[in-house]
């Protein structure tokens, strides 16, 4: 089994370590959680293996239906043996229902439905909190290629699409997500890196509207532990169908 060599680096939920092969890594997961680029820190117990678990459930699944990802293995409940990836700076966002900073920057009540699932870059850049960013400053900016730019709006769509009806299927309305795509180490190639979790998705219970993700944290709005605990138990459900 692949084993964890020096650290390379630390973010806020995860810690990625090199392992003796230069194109696998392995993702470590925290119960650390930040909100407000860092000002409100805390912990939720059960959160890395929630997180780490859920991405690679759904991971595979992507990988099975056309989206090439990160992942390689499940490794423990908290770890995953990953593709070496050199991460785009840029936190991918589609909105398929208005929420959080969309209703704010807009002035759109949360819940209103989007005419159109909306795509969004922020540029990963703690220092500056995260700016949004269009097409233009990305490549003004060289952060992607064009060639780079087109297939993460082509697979973000895709993963829309898909995890909508995932999530649906159990009982999740996906109201927003953030992804992160790398360049391959050993091909070169746009892959899926990072996590899809109720930390990185905005979830909404389809029957009662009750808030299932990190908004519960942030937000206090309480039963933070058992909520991550409930979807997690709902994503492994079907995931044994
Ligand atoms: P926002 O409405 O706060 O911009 O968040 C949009 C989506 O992106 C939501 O599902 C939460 C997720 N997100 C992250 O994964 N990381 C972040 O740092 C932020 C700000 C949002
Ligand atoms: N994790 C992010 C931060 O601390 C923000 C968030 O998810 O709300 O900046």
């Amino acid at each position: 089994m692949a084993e964890k060599k020096q650290q390379i680096y630390e973010g806020k939920a995860k810690k990625v370590f090199a392992t003796d092969d230069p194109n696998l890594y392995i993702v470590s997961y925290k119960d650390d959680a930040t909100a407000f680029n860092g000002e409100k820190k805390g912990q939720i117990a059960g959160k890395g293996a929630v997180n780490n678990i859920m991405t690679d459930v759904i991971f595979e699944m992507l990988e099975k239906s056309g989206v090439p990802t990160h992942f390689v293995e499940k490794l423990s409940d908290t770890d995953t043996l990953v593709k070496a990836v050199k991460i785009f700076p840029l936190e991918v966002i589609i909105r398929n229902v208005a929420a959080g900073s969309f209703s704010q920057r807009y002035g759109v009540d949360e819940g209103t439905a989007l005419l159109k699932p909306t795509l969004e870059f922020s540029y990963k850049n703690d220092a500056l909190g995260d700016p949004l960013l269009n097409d233009d400053h990305a490549l003004a900016l060289g952060l992607v290629t064009e060639g780079q730019l087109a297939q993460i709006r082509d697979y973000t769509h895709r993963i829309n699409g898909m995890l909508q009806f995932f999530f649906i299927e159990i009982g999740l309305k996906l109201i927003d997500f953030k992804v992160e795509f790398g360049a391959d180490n050993a091909t070169g190639e746009v892959i899926l890196a990072d996590e899809i979790s109720p930390d990185t998705c905005r979830l909404w219970d389809a029957a009662t509207g009750e808030k299932m993700d990190k908004d519960r944290f942030r937000r206090d709005l309480g039963n933070v532990e058992e909520t991550y605990q409930a979807v997690l138990s709902r994503v492994m459900g079907v995931n044994k169908k």
